[in-house]
């Protein structure tokens, strides 16, 4: 069975790409290489020993979607990663945001709905949740009103899908909103590639410590939490990928519940900015240069999942650890800048 992966070449796209050939799916990525290289195919070949189908494409040409939707007539759905994703540059690009997440989105599911079936995944994230009132986070917290241009891509995102499985039968859809990605493959032939300054903590942690970065800074410690520092939910990209492959699984077995489905993927714990950083300092061995700065605009204090929706639906649990993601995260860092 043939599956579309829209930013196949990215971060999370390419490690998912590497689970789907795994488990016996063959793919065909769709990238733009904005913020993604070429080389990445022969790092999912060195791991599956296949390398998949690849069109460099932009998603915004409604032709050239047209055009590929002929060549591959035999897809029978699509995980979609393909977006922007910095919140900074979001707030000061809104209409690049809309018209690159959004208008992609639309021709994508222009040409899924007019197949006989389809099914589709969608990269949504838990900041559409804002600061939850409860922790940890289910699936039925409120969608809160969006922070950002990025954020609101993401919410306005489902709700398109969700209205366009309202009207076609054939059409199936799962939303996954995931808590916060980090590490890469343990082969360390795949892993994430920021472009410039990372804004993430995690490739800011590791470039660091690999001397491209003098000093983290860690924003805020007067937060209402243990240490005084945010809380987040960080999640292996492996299991992350993993859950991408159970829920496509689930569409074309036909084993979902209604016809737009959402999971939150996370771990369930919740860890601090300190904690990361001590975390990576055991695995990494090395003592990491940072201090605290004035707390970051638009951050939530908290925000963790609440898993039980993904494990007993999906059948999917996080099997890596903290530590795992971090020691694979700087297996890459190192890796990418020839450090022994
Ligand atoms: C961010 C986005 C989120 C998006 C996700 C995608 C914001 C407010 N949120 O999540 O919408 O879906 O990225 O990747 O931008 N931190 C530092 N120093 C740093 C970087 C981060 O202390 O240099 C802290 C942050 O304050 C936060 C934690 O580390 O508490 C994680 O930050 P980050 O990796 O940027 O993820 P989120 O903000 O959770």
């Amino acid at each position: 069975m043939r599956v579309l992966v829209t930013g196949g070449l990215g971060f999370i796209g390419s490690h998912t790409v590497v689970e789907l050939q795994n488990a016996g799916y063959e793919v065909v990525i769709i990238d733009d290489l904005s913020n993604a290289s070429e080389a990445v195919l022969d790092g999912i070949e060195a791991i599956t020993g296949k390398k998949p189908d690849f069109e460099k494409l932009d998603l915004r040409d409604k032709n050239a979607v047209s055009a590929f939707f002929k060549k591959y007539a035999d897809i029978v759905g699509a995980i979609h990663f393909a977006a922007s994703k910095a919140v900074g540059e979001s707030v000061h690009k809104p209409l690049l945001y809309y018209e690159n997440n959004l208008s992609s989105l639309v021709y994508l599911l222009q040409e899924l709905t007019a197949k006989d079936s389809a099914n589709f995944i969608f990269s949504s994230s838990c900041t559409v949740y804002g600061q939850a009132d409860e922790l940890p986070i289910t699936e039925n917290a409120p969608v809160k009103p969006a922070e950002s241009p990025y954020g609101n891509t993401k919410q306005i995102g489902e709700e398109i899908i969700r209205d366009t499985t309202k009207v076609y039968d054939k059409f199936k859809a799962i939303a996954l909103r995931y808590f916060n990605p980090i590490g890469a493959h343990p082969s360390v032939e795949i892993g994430e590639l920021p472009l410039g300054v990372p804004q993430n903590l995690v490739p800011f942690i590791t470039q660091t410590a690999a001397g491209l970065r003098e000093q983290l800074s860690v924003f805020g410690n007067d937060y209402p939490t243990a240490d005084g520092t945010c809380v987040r939910d960080y999640i292996h990209v492996v299991d992350l990928a993993k859950a991408h492959v159970m829920a496509l699984t689930r569409l074309v077995e036909d084993k979902n519940k209604t016809n737009y489905e959402v999971f939150n993927l996370g771990t369930g714990t919740g860890s601090s900015v300190l904690e990361v950083i001590e975390t990576f300092e055991q695995v990494s061995g090395q003592k990491l240069n940072y201090k605290i700065v004035d707390r970051r605009e638009g951050d939530v204090v908290a925000a963790y999942a609440d898993t039980d929706k993904a494990n007993s639906e999906l059948g999917w649990k996080s099997q890596l650890s903290l530590a795992d993601a971090l020691r694979s995260a700087w297996d890459w860092e190192k890796k990418v800048r020839g450090i022994e």
